[in-house]
């Protein structure tokens, strides 16, 4: 508890003098293999149990995910909790009940219905749906053209911003810049002291108010899985991938089952055309 409120206190200082937002920023977003890319893909159900784990010990100190409701990890497709395990995971929030004490209202243990809290860090966004927000980061702008050829989108920027802090370039040494320096971020400070003659950055990226969520280790995981920051990064943004777009499996089956009616019916109708048309034909 203390570390986190040491983060706030970081961050909300940094905002308060927040500096004008850049344009033309050049980012280095990595291109992460998700589970859930290309047609085929899926969510990996252990992935989103680990994602869901960071968010809890980590993101939540800051972020609300406002949109999704507690009795969702316990969805086929998503995270998949068992039914007690959700249970006793929405016990442990508490929410405001406006009809408790004859409306004068107080607080409760969550139920499955009850939804995540917003965020308590008031310039920190709500994640409910980041994941979206973010899928047409870069390409041809705002085309999303790397989300279909490449497969890259809300997920892969997450995972570059989590590992995107990097040192100060040496350009801005001496600009004294609030924030940290994020080569995924593009809508931060930029020192002038980085830019050169003809209006170009000189390095990528840009200052974030968010301190440096994960270092790696950040986490234990009862599945034994790696924890290096890398790894911890992808999962908490497979997960909020999956808070995004819950029902992608669905929305991906019902596609193909469209994809394969088109084809039959495609053959059908070449078949019934060449037979009405062939007693015409053969005349000449
Ligand atoms: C100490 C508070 C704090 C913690 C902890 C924290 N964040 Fe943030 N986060 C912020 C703030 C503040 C911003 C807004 C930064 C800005 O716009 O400069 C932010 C912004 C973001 C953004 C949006 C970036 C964009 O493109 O606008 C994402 C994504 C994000 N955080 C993910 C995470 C994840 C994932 C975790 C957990 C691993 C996390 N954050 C932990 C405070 C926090």
């Amino acid at each position: 508890m203390f570390r986190k409120l040491t983060l706030t206190a970081v961050t909300t200082l940094a905002m308060a003098t927040a500096p004008a937002i850049a344009a033309e920023v050049e980012t280095e977003i990595e291109d992460y293999a998700f589970s859930f890319e290309g047609p085929f893909g899926s969510f990996d159900q252990m992935q989103l149990q680990r994602g869901l784990q960071v968010y809890t010990e980590i993101c939540s100190a800051c972020h609300g995910l406002e949109l999704v409701a507690f009795r969702n990890l316990h969805d086929e497709g998503g995270p998949g909790l068992p039914e007690d395990q959700m249970r006793a995971y929405a016990e442990f929030y508490e929410v405001f009940d406006q009809s408790l004490f004859d409306g004068e209202g107080d607080f409760r243990p969550a139920t499955p219905a009850d939804k995540f809290p917003s965020s308590s860090l008031s310039n920190a966004p709500d994640l409910s749906l980041m994941a979206k927000a973010r899928a047409g980061f870069h390409g041809p702008a705002g085309t999303g053209i790397n989300q279909l050829v490449k497969g890259m989108g809300g997920a892969e920027y997450i995972a570059s911003l989590m590992t995107g802090y990097h040192e100060e370039p040496e350009c801005a040494a001496d600009a004294n810049m609030d924030g940290q320096y994020n080569v995924a971020f593009a809508a931060g400070g930029f020192p002038a002291s980085c830019i050169d003659e003809h209006g170009h950055h000189m390095v990528p990226g840009s200052w974030i108010s968010m301190s440096q969520p994960l270092y790696g280790d950040d986490v234990e995981y009862a599945d034994g899985h790696s924890t290096d920051l890398e790894h911890v990064a992808q999962d908490v943004a497979a997960f909020l991938m999956w808070t995004a777009e819950p029902k992608m499996m669905a929305r991906k089956q019902a596609g193909l089952t469209g994809v394969l009616f088109l084809t039959v019916l495609t053959v059908l109708l070449y078949l019934t055309n060449k037979r009405l048309w062939a007693p015409h034909k053969k005349k000449h």
